[in-house]
């Protein structure tokens, strides 16, 4: 479980002194004329007071009345965080806002289960017949799903099972939950059932730990690059360039007309030219655009400025891919580095990684306990290796000469120049290197990028995949091609449209640097966090082939 129940408690009185610091004292001779101590609370909480410039005028302070102050909910995590399982709050009276899970009603006594989200552990709700409310529990409302309102004491716990419990004086129920309809009940269900109801799924503990370390891998990321002196970059969604070259883009137009509802998509409204060709000119952004499948070139044109990026954003691609891997929209985290070489940019991603799997073990505990139980058996165990082992690192011919040694029967045979599928790249990581992440450089420059730098040997390109067990490849990047004739000759030997890189191109054109970067896919990394094995799983509403629900 996350902070300590003594830290959660220094965290609130915070709370409390900066709102008070943050409510507005009025001169009492004036109440238009700032008092010296609110030109010092600028510095204690500048974003309330620099949002009024101007002092209303007389009329209008009459009217109206101040926004209520933000405040900290407690929620059960911090309650029974900490080490001594919330024991320090007994005595201490509290409320709870959450969802029922359970309400077994005995003679005496009522025990309603409630989780708010913020941890795998509800907090246990002890009624007795004498409390405000209790009429609810006699019609029946508080049923699992219901959401609740509910104030009490913490008590010491008579059960085995958690070390407080909460003492209810009064109970509301917010939102009632109709028994025989709520579809997540006690059973277990399977997770496909939990797809077609994506809406309610994260009510689960499954769903909500899910959520939870995906949450916490996000805020690692951030801390990981900020910490290493990266700037965040926001890349573009809309984008007329294919930064992959593989065509498996999303347009983007306004010429198709929206008009779901009369069902009027007629294709003889499409404008087209004299010779029979959609008429792009015509379109929104006058050329086809399309939704983005990398934030890469972008991000490139950045720390070709700043030094040391990242983006960290949604990318699409439209590949029929109807895998445990793959979806049509996922995140990635895209880190480019300039003055760094293909070797500079496998320390990042080895550093990067460690550093985010490091964090979801200290900081998500209890969900994390949950996976090594339910979700993967050993994963606490794997996970602390990737931590502390350094990583392998070998060529993308040596990869090959192992695959072939392996004397395996692959689906796909094993040749150099073949582009390695997932049956290769688990049997490297999986079973070649019993488990650990691998690195794989200096693939054939026929099936990578336009981008990625030419190794001397001409044959090969300075990228790298770093490929992980389950999963395959988590990350792929390269050291990019920085000299302008090189990246010319690539991109005519490709037939790809010079005239459209023209800013890609200006960056070798003036002030050039060596840069490298990679790729990692945010979903595949929750997936290798928590082992879930269905990327579907990992990301609240998944967008596959034939699938765009909720
Ligand atoms: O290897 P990819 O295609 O690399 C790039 O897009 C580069 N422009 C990145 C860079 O150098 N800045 O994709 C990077 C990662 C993959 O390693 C994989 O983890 C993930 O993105 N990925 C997907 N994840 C989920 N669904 C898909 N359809 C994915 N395609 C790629
Ligand atoms: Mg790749």
């Amino acid at each position: 479980m996350m902070a300590g129940a003594a830290a959660a408690m220094s965290r609130r009185v915070a709370t409390l002194l900066l709102s008070s610091r943050c409510r507005r004292p009025t001169n009492p001779i004036s109440p238009l004329i700032p008092t010296v101590r609110a030109m010092n609370r600028r510095f204690l909480c500048s974003s309330s007071v620099s949002a009024r410039t101007a002092e209303p005028t007389e009329a209008a302070a009459q009217l109206g009345d101040t926004v209520k102050e933000f405040r900290k909910r407690l929620r059960i995590e911090e309650l029974k965080g900490g080490p001594d399982e919330g024991l320090s709050w007994v005595g201490k009276g509290l409320t709870v806002r959450g969802w029922v899970r359970t309400c077994r009603v005995q003679s005496s006594v009522t025990f309603i289960e409630v989780n708010d989200g913020s941890c795998l552990s509800n907090m246990q709700c002890v009624m007795t017949s004498d409390a405000e409310g209790y009429d609810q529990i006699e019609s029946g409302a508080v049923t699992t799903g219901a959401s609740v309102l509910i104030d009490g004491t913490v008590v010491p716990s008579q059960g085995a099972k958690q070390k407080i419990e909460l003492k209810v004086t009064r109970l509301v129920v917010i939102g009632r939950s109709d028994p025989t309809s709520y579809p997540i009940q006690k059973k277990r269900v399977t997770r496909e059932f939990l797809r077609s109801i994506a809406h309610l799924r994260p009510r689960t503990n499954t769903f909500s730990a899910v959520t939870r370390v995906r949450n916490a891998l996000a805020y690692a990321t951030h801390k990981f690059f900020q910490e290493n002196g990266f700037v965040w970059v926001s890349s573009p969604i809309i984008t007329a360039s294919d930064c992959e070259g593989a065509g498996e883009q999303f347009c983007v137009t306004t010429l198709i007309q929206n008009d779901t509802e009369n069902d009027n998509f007629t294709v003889s409204k499409i404008p087209v030219t004299k010779d029979g060709k959609i008429d792009w000119s015509q379109d929104f952004f006058g050329k086809p655009a399309f939704l983005t499948v990398s934030g890469q070139l972008n991000g490139e044109t950045y720390a070709c400025a700043l030094s040391d990026i990242y983006t960290f954003g949604p990318t699409f691609r439209a590949e029929n891919s109807n895998t445990s891997r793959h979806l049509a929209e996922f995140w990635m985290i895209e880190p480019e580095l300039a003055f760094a070489d293909l070797n500079d940019d496998m320390a990042c991603a080895t550093a990067y990684l460690q550093y985010v799997v490091k964090y979801v073990l200290e900081n998500c505990k209890e969900d994390m306990e949950f996976f090594n139980t339910w979700i993967e058996k050993g994963i606490i165990n794997r996970l602390n290796d990737v931590v502390e082992k350094s990583f392998v690192q070998l060529s993308y011919s040596e990869a090959i000469d192992l695959l072939i040694k392996s004397k395996k029967k692959f689906e796909f045979p094993v040749k150099w120049g073949l582009d390695l599928q997932s049956e290769h790249e688990r049997y490297i990581t999986e079973q070649a290197f019993g488990g650990s992440p691998v690195i794989i450089r200096d693939y054939p420059k026929e099936i990578k990028a336009f981008y990625m730098r030419q190794n001397d040997d001409a044959k090969t390109v300075a990228a790298m995949d770093l490929l992980v067990p389950r999963v395959g490849e988590l990350i792929g990047g390269s050291q990019r091609e920085e000299r302008l004739d090189y990246l010319e000759a690539r991109l005519e030997e490709l037939n790809l449209n010079k005239e459209t890189y023209w800013w890609y191109l200006d960056l070798r054109r003036f002030g050039s640097v060596p840069h490298a970067g990679f790729g990692l896919g945010f979903e595949r990394l929750v997936q290798f966090s928590t082992g879930i094995d269905n990327i579907r799983d990992v990301i609240p509403f998944p967008r596959t082939p034939g699938s765009a629900d909720f």
